[in-house]
């Protein structure tokens, strides 16, 4: 699917995923940094991804792990910070929630201090479980 907005545009096409802008904008988060460009690319690989692109190149990112029948783990999302705050990230999770394949499923994801910006789209804090794995590599790890 495309999604098209004033020059900007959001695809779900997973070949369109620029490795490169993806591996770059999670090496500067704070939940992703120490991630492999190998681990990177499995987890774009194994993911429903969709890329915002602006003039001539990628400017955001998300991912959704979801077995397409119960539930959908919403990961990975960010903005180049040269188009923060014009709310592309808005419509990017507006798209990825409003997807045929994710729409009326339970959405589910982890966010440290965006909480305000994911309640617009009407999610509220839940309980769950994690279970801690010693010694996991920073490559693997997923802190969101
Ligand atoms: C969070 C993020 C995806 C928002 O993208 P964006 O294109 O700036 O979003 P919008 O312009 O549609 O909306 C921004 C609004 O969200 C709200 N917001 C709430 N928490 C926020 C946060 N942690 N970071 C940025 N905006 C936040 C603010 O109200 C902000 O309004 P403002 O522009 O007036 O300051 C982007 O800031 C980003 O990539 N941040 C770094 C990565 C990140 O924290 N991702 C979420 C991990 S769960």
């Amino acid at each position: 699917m495309e999604w098209h907005n004033d020059g900007f545009l959001i695809t779900d096409e997973r070949d369109r995923v620029d490795l490169d802008f993806v591996v770059r904008m999670l090496g500067s988060s704070y939940w992703a940094s120490g991630r492999s460009r190998e681990i990177v690319a499995r987890s774009v690989a194994n993911s429903l991804c969709f890329s915002l692109f602006g003039p001539g190149r990628q400017v955001g990112f998300a991912r959704v792990v979801t077995d397409q029948a119960t539930f959908a783990w919403i990961c990975d999302v960010i903005i180049d910070p040269d188009y923060r705050h014009q709310g592309l990230g808005s419509w990017l999770l507006e798209c990825l929630t409003e997807h045929p394949l994710l729409k009326g499923m339970q959405q589910l994801l982890r966010t440290r201090d965006a909480h305000s910006f994911y309640a617009t789209f009407g999610f509220v804090a839940c309980d769950c479980l994690c279970r801690k794995v010693p010694g996991l590599p920073a490559s693997r790890r997923y802190d969101e």
